[in-house]
């Protein structure tokens, strides 16, 4: 199934709501919105906190969006796990004061395992593992009888893993994720820190939960039950498509893979031949996609914040590139392909192209 059906579906699946209520279809946010706590937007919750904040009154109560994100924390980490990269997109789903665990289950459940005939994703639910905060038991008695699985395919998780706030006092709460299990060959049975073998692929957080003190995001100080609770989840678009790909990681999915393709073609060297390689294959297809997306919305090479994020993104594809033995200029040849299939989604990277050619390419000859 290629990346943009796993969007249609998820956002029809929303759309309609079945026995919750219809979603509104909400747009992406841009990766800069002004938040203090953050410098690019790195979930689907962000465009969303005033409401869950209490500080705006949402013009609905139910929503749906795929929103870009950028994180980078893991910079030193892309290509060389299956999991992680700069720039991904998140498939959420929220209620503001309305469904709550078992509505947001009953949908997540319903997507993941309903046949790909149907309009789902059609995952086999023998290999799928809900997970629940260690002692949510409303949540086990949910999953068990919404899902039919015995006690002992919910896997409880500490807090490190299953309790999600921003960081900050306002709401927070326990989180439920889906995992599938990959085989033996990506690591050992129920170990569930085993992160390519259980592989996380959704979090619904249950919003209940009035902090007063974060300390981080889950290590908390409640101060009580929320007036109206919420439902915020995240879905990894790109570890969806990968999974229904057939592929072993994100970086060789439909939208990213072409940029791998052509950067062999320029190197003359084999995508798949040696892991060094490799890794920088991943690096170059990944940070391309990252710098390009953050110029089109409006970010610029620049020596502290935002601009020296990007700035790095494109020197580390540029050395990965020449690592890879090819010495011309690089950008305006990967650039332009990454272009071609995000513009699929991202219709302005077409319409802006001048100006983020403009801004990558001098970046390239700095
Ligand atoms: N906010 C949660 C996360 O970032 C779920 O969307 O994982």
């Amino acid at each position: 199934m290629d990346t943009a059906e796993v969007r249609r579906r998820f956002l029809a699946h929303f759309e309609a709501g079945e026995g919750v209520g219809a979603h509104t279809v909400v747009p992406s946010a841009s990766l800069l919105l002004d938040d203090p706590n953050l410098l690019f937007v790195n979930a689907g919750m962000v465009q969303f906190k005033p409401y869950f904040l209490g500080q705006e009154t949402p013009p609905y109560s139910r929503a749906t969006s795929i929103q870009k994100c950028i994180r980078t924390p893991d910079i030193e980490e892309v290509g060389k796990t299956t999991r992680h990269g700069t720039f991904f997109e998140m498939c959420g789903n929220f209620s503001f004061g309305d469904y709550f665990k078992e509505g947001a289950i009953t949908l997540a459940w319903d997507l993941v395992t309903k046949s790909i005939a149907d309009g789902g994703y059609g995952f086999d639910e023998s290999i799928l593992y809900p997970s629940v905060l260690e002692g949510d038991d409303e949540a086990v008695a949910l999953w068990k009888r919404i899902t039919g699985l015995p006690d002992d395919r919910i896997v409880r998780l500490p807090p490190k893993e299953n309790y999600w706030s921003m960081g900050i006092p306002g709401p927070g709460g326990p989180c439920s994720e889906i995992l599938i299990d990959r085989g033996p060959a990506f690591g050992a049975d129920r170990d569930w820190d085993a992160g390519d073998r259980y592989l996380e692929f959704w979090n619904l957080v249950f919003m209940q939960d009035d902090i007063s003190a974060a300390r981080s995001k889950y290590d908390v100080d409640i101060a009580g039950p929320l007036a109206q609770t919420g439902i915020d989840t995240g879905l990894g678009l790109e570890r969806v498509a990968y999974l229904l790909q057939g592929k072993d990681n994100m970086y060789e999915i439909d939208v990213v893979y072409p940029v791998i393709a052509k950067a062999m073609e320029l190197t003359g060297k084999k995508y798949g031949a040696q892991y060094e390689d490799d890794v920088r294959f991943r690096v170059v297809a990944d940070h391309i996609r990252s710098s390009m997306m953050l110029i089109n919305d409006g970010v610029t090479p620049g020596n502290e914040g935002r601009g020296y994020v990007l700035r790095r993104l494109l020197r580390r594809a540029i050395r990965n590139v020449r690592l890879l033995g090819y010495e011309d200029p690089a950008l305006p040849e990967l650039m332009p392909v990454s272009r071609d299939k995000m513009g699929e989604t991202y219709t302005d990277l077409h319409t802006e192209w001048d100006r983020i050619s403009r801004v990558a390419f001098v970046e390239a000859d700095a």
